[in-house]
């Protein structure tokens, strides 16, 4: 299945809240101003699926981070956060990354076994990271 995706702008900010907010535990989700902040810095970058998913990424010379991503639950598991995550592998390689890393918490299995089928490896572990008391995984991956 191939999604057509759509560059995110802070136009977008309310409706990528609303997704994230839809994907995330109260704790863990980010409001519309707070995407708005994140989009305006400078070399970040997002991409929105309308079928129901959005993606925040970050291009530092030569190093691109995922800041977040989320898929509305009664879309996921159809593939539109590999979409997602391909499209925003392919656009900080564009913007010169060679190297791209993420956080993600220990126990979140699916979003592993996302980034793993994509390349991903895990190269560190941030203990106690979440307010939760969770533990955040550092993964890399070659661009
Ligand atoms: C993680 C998340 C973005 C995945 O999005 P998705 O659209 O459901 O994922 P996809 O359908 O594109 O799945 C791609 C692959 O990821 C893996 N995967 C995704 N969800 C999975 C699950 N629930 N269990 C096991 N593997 C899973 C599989 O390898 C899958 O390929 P397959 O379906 O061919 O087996 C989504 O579950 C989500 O928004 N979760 C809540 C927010 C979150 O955790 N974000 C990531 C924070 S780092």
């Amino acid at each position: 299945m191939t999604y057509p995706l759509v560059v995110a702008t802070p136009a977008h900010a309310a409706a990528m809240a609303l997704l994230h907010n839809c994907a995330f535990a109260v704790r863990e989700r980010w409001g519309a101003d707070a995407i708005g902040l994140q989009l305006a810095l400078p070399g970040a970058f997002g991409w929105i699926a309308p079928a129901g998913g959005m993606i925040l990424a970050r291009v530092t010379a030569d190093e691109a981070e995922i800041l977040t991503l989320a898929v509305d639950p009664a879309v996921q598991r159809q593939g539109v956060g590999r979409a997602l995550l391909g499209q925003t592998l392919a656009t900080a390689r564009q913007r010169g990354a060679d190297v791209i890393y993420l956080e993600v918490a220990s126990g979140n299995d699916s979003a592993r076994s996302l980034y793993v089928a994509a390349g991903f490896v895990t190269i560190g572990c941030r203990q106690g990271y979440y307010p939760d008391g969770g533990d955040a995984l550092v993964l890399r991956r070659p661009l």
